[in-house]
């Protein structure tokens, strides 16, 4: 990742660029798809841009994106911000995801964010002051079956309880910066997904 430092934390980088590695990635991706329908390539494109600079996406991260595929900035701020899986301003290490959607909602899920607003000091849409985790609700995550359920990184937490809620977030606090480097083996996955 190659960034100003100076840049302010909620401004985003201004001078934005990927790694050597993300940048090969990303173009390996594009070629897959014909001359001047390198649009299609969107979505990975930004899963690999939020992993390269801190889990979210700035103003000129997506600026950047669109210089990459060749297309207007407001073609991906209309993607970026239609999917809850892009973070539009930082978040922390552990973007927790509680689904709210009808059947978790039915078993749950509204007590299993309050326990969790509870335990972690913060209401839904913030982040701790340590940085650590940031809570989200989002819609269905396709694992109906086993609600409630959340989602952390890559990670499904199913058939939550206040239980098993306290010992996941006690886990992922203990785990510390090993949670950083997550969003590296995000761009491993998509490498072994694509390429
Ligand atoms: S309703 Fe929660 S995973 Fe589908």
């Amino acid at each position: 990742m190659q960034q100003d430092s100076s840049a302010s934390k909620y401004s985003g980088k201004k001078h934005v660029k990927f790694s050597d590695d993300a940048l090969a990635l990303a173009e390996k991706i594009m070629k897959r798809y014909p001359d001047k329908r390198q649009k299609s390539a969107i979505l990975p494109i930004l899963h690999i841009a939020q992993a390269e600079f801190n889990g979210w996406l700035s103003v000129e991260v997506m600026d950047y994106v669109a210089t990459l595929l060749k297309i207007q900035p407001i073609e991906v701020y209309e993607v970026a911000s239609f999917y809850s899986m892009f973070n539009l301003k930082p978040v922390g290490k552990c973007v927790i995801e509680v689904c709210r959607t009808g059947p978790c909602w039915l078993m749950g899920a509204e007590d299993i964010v309050k326990f969790i607003e509870k335990k972690l000091g913060i209401k839904e849409g913030q982040t701790t002051p340590d940085g650590m985790f940031t809570l989200k609700t989002v819609e269905c995550l396709a694992s109906c079956g086993t609600a409630p359920m959340m989602q952390i990184g890559e990670k499904y937490h199913e058939n939550l309880t206040f239980e098993k809620c306290e010992n996941i977030l006690d886990d992922y606090k203990n785990k510390g910066e090993e949670i950083s480097h997550w969003r590296k083996e995000r761009i491993k996955h998509h490498t072994d997904k694509h390429i």
